[in-house]
């Protein structure tokens, strides 16, 4: 078991089709979620407002847009994405050392007034198994996620970035390779009581955290239950329960 001073946060994603549902989950949930997933669909749907009316609510928002391009377009939207008020950033590892790099250093220019995001690197998605990796990488033999998932994450690291998104069956491996100050940042959480949707490789609240996750991103166990903000109330609980 892994053994951490600090205390790991939940992530609600906003996944919703408009702004105003958004906000009136917002409202409902209240002070039970500090913080947010915006992604790509509301991001479409709504644009920079989303960020902005989350902000003026005392909000903290992981903006989830996993930008992968070249260098240069990478920098400049994670530089727009500073000016928004994003407190969390994301782009694809698999974009390479370069444009990871570039987008560290411009959220370092961006924020020398105001206080810099998290820049966390996608490795793997989780709907990627042994089959779908090798296919896309041309390989023959069946290259499994939990050697490439910390193969990217350590080459995440070497380019200044603070964490990655994985999902917890990777907690260990990556911690092995990246050290304890590394943010891990996953999703495919489920309370042992709530349905798994698609989700296929799931996790427990306190198993994710005991594990070592940093930030708990949890969608449809919180935004379908019937009284949302006594849901995040129980699973951070439950992940509070974890350091006593
Ligand atoms: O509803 P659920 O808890 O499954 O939502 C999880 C959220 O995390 C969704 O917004 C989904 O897009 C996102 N996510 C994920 N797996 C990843 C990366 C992001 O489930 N690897």
């Amino acid at each position: 078991m892994h053994h951490r001073q600090h205390k790991s946060e939940l992530i609600v994603a906003l996944d919703f089709e408009n702004l105003k549902e958004a906000l009136d989950f917002v409202e409902t949930a209240g002070d039970s979620v500090t913080w947010y997933k915006i992604g790509s669909q509301l991001f479409c749907s709504a644009g920079p407002s989303a960020v902005s009316e989350l902000k003026k609510r005392g909000k903290k928002v992981f903006l989830d847009l996993k930008f992968h391009d070249i260098p240069n377009t990478v920098a400049s939207a994670v530089a727009e994405a500073v000016k928004m008020g994003a407190d969390m950033v994301n782009v694809h590892a698999s974009g390479g050392r370069e444009m990871m790099k570039a987008a560290v250093k411009a959220a370092n220019e961006k924020a020398k007034t105001g206080s810099r995001p998290l820049v966390i690197a996608v490795t793997v998605l989780t709907s990627m198994d042994a089959q779908g990796l090798s296919e896309a990488m041309n390989r023959s033999d069946s290259y499994s996620p939990s050697t490439h998932v910390p193969h990217l994450a350590k080459l995440a690291k070497d380019s200044g970035m603070d964490g990655v998104v994985a999902s917890a069956h990777e907690i260990e491996l990556i911690r092995k390779a990246c050290g304890d100050d590394f943010v891990l940042v996953i999703p495919g959480i489920r309370p042992a009581d709530s349905s798994t949707d698609d989700q296929k490789r799931i996790m427990t609240p306190a198993e994710a955290v005991r594990k070592g996750a940093n930030f708990l991103v949890v969608g449809r166990p919180v935004l379908k239950a019937e009284i949302p903000a006594e849901a995040a109330r129980a699973i951070k609980a439950e992940m509070d329960g974890c350091f006593n």
